[in-house]
C-alpha cells in the first residue's frame, strides 16, 4: 500500500505539468481522487486490511491525498494563470516607442491653424488665447450688440443655467449669464481690457452654436480672430493685411473681395471673400471666409480706449472653411470623425 501510494504521488506531478486546460485537469482529477480514481480504490481496499492496521494505514492514504491535492491546486492554479494571459495578450512595456510608423499626423484643422499663426506671428501679431465659456459682457455687450440682437437669442446660443458657476471666469455685470463663445471676438475685449495699445493680436479657438450639423454646419467649430490697434490704422492696412496672409497661406494668385456688412463691433463692416486656385477643388470662384471691419467707437469706449486717439481693425474667420478651401474638402463632418483614413491624408 505504501509502495503504491509513493508511486502515485511520484508520478502525478510530470502528468500534472503536462496538462493544458480546464477539461484535461477535470479528467486527471477524477482518475486520482474521483469515484473511480486511484485513491478511492486504495480506500475501499481498506476493508481488506487487517484491523490493527487500518488506522495507521488510513492517516497514510488521508495524507497522501492532501499532498496530492496541493499539487492538484498548483495545476489548476497553473491553467487559470495561462487562460488570464491568454486574454490579456502579451505583455506590454508602454515606455516604448509606438510600432507604428511615426508619432502620428496633425489634424489638418491644427496645421491651418498653426499655418495661420505662423504668417500673422511674423506679421508682428502675438498669439493669445481665451475662454470657451463666456458671460454675455464680454461675448456681446462690449461689442456693442444689444440684448435683442438675434445672435443672442438662445436659439442660436448655448446658455448655461443661472445657478452654473465657473470659477476662473467672472462676471462683469451683476446677473449676466453664462454661455459658449458664439464667436472668438469675446478674446478682443479681454485683450483690450487688460493692456493699452498699440495692440496686435491673433486668438484661434473653439466657438459653439445652435447650430444642426450638416456638410457645412457644425454646433462645434473653429475661428481665428485678429485685433489690430494703432493710431491713424486704416481699412487699406486691413486689405493689405488679409491681402497678404491669404497669398501666403494660398499661393500668390489669391485675391480677397470686401462686401459691405453689419457688425455691431466695426464700423465700416465687410465680408471677406477669396478667390484662389484652391478653389477649384470645391467648384467655386468666390468663397466667404469671414467679416471684419474697422474697430467702432462704441468698443473703444466699452474699454477705455479714447476713439479720437486710436484706431484699429478686426476681423474673424472660419478656421474649418479654411481647411476645406485648402485641402479640397467637401463635408465639415469629416473634421470631427477621426477616420484615419482621413486623417492619414494630412502627413
Ligand atoms: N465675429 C464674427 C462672426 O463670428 C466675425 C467677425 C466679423 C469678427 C467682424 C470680427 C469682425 O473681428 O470685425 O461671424
Amino acid at each position: 500500500m505504501q509502495d503504491t501510494l509513493n508511486a502515485i504521488l511520484a508520478k502525478a506531478p510530470a502528468e500534472l505539468a503536462t496538462l493544458k486546460n480546464r477539461a484535461e485537469f477535470e479528467a486527471t482529477k477524477a482518475r486520482y481522487v474521483g469515484p473511480h480514481g486511484e485513491f478511492t480504490a486504495l480506500m475501499k481496499q481498506l476493508g481488506t486490511v487487517p484491523k490493527d492496521e487500518r488506522p495507521a494505514m488510513g492517516k497514510l492514504i488521508n495524507e497522501s491525498k492532501g499532498r496530492l491535492q496541493v499539487q492538484l491546486d498548483a495545476a489548476l492554479q497553473r491553467i487559470a494563470n495561462a487562460e488570464i494571459a491568454a486574454q490579456v495578450g502579451p505583455a506590454i512595456d508602454p515606455t516604448l516607442p509606438s510600432p507604428d510608423a511615426g508619432p502620428g499626423t496633425f489634424h489638418p484643422l491644427t496645421l491651418v491653424r498653426e499655418e495661420m499663426c505662423r504668417i500673422l506671428r511674423k506679421t508682428g501679431f502675438t498669439v493669445v488665447e481665451g475662454p470657451e465659456v463666456e458671460t454675455e459682457y464680454y461675448c456681446f455687450d462690449a461689442l456693442n450688440t444689444p440684448a435683442d440682437h438675434p445672435a443672442r437669442d438662445a436659439k442660436d446660443t448655448f446658455y448655461f443655467p443661472d445657478a452654473a458657476r465657473f470659477g476662473n471666469v467672472t462676471k462683469k455685470v451683476d446677473g449676466e449669464k453664462y454661455l459658449l463663445r458664439t464667436h472668438t471676438s469675446s478674446v478682443q475685449i479681454r485683450t483690450m481690457l487688460k493692456g493699452q495699445p498699440p495692440i496686435r493680436i491673433v486668438s484661434p479657438g473653439r466657438v459653439y452654436r445652435r447650430d444642426t450639423t450638416d456638410a457645412t454646419h457644425s454646433a462645434n467649430f473653429h475661428q481665428l480672430e485678429c485685433l489690430y490697434v494703432d493710431k491713424n490704422v486704416t481699412v487699406r492696412d486691413l486689405k493689405a493685411l488679409l491681402d497678404y496672409i491669404f497669398a501666403s497661406l494660398l499661393g500668390k494668385d489669391t485675391k480677397t473681395r470686401f462686401r459691405p456688412h453689419y457688425f455691431g463691433y466695426t464700423e465700416p463692416s465687410f465680408e471677406v471673400d477669396l478667390s484662389a486656385k484652391h478653389l477649384l477643388k470645391v467648384n467655386k470662384d468666390w468663397i466667404e471666409i469671414g467679416g471684419c471691419g474697422m474697430v467702432d467707437p462704441s468698443v473703444f469706449e466699452a474699454v477705455g480706449y479714447d476713439p479720437e486717439v486710436w484706431s484699429g481693425y478686426a476681423f474673424g474667420m472660419g478656421l474649418e472653411r479654411l481647411a476645406m478651401l485648402v485641402y479640397g474638402i467637401d463635408d465639415i463632418r469629416y473634421f470631427y470623425q477621426n477616420d484615419v483614413r482621413f486623417l492619414k491624408q494630412f502627413a
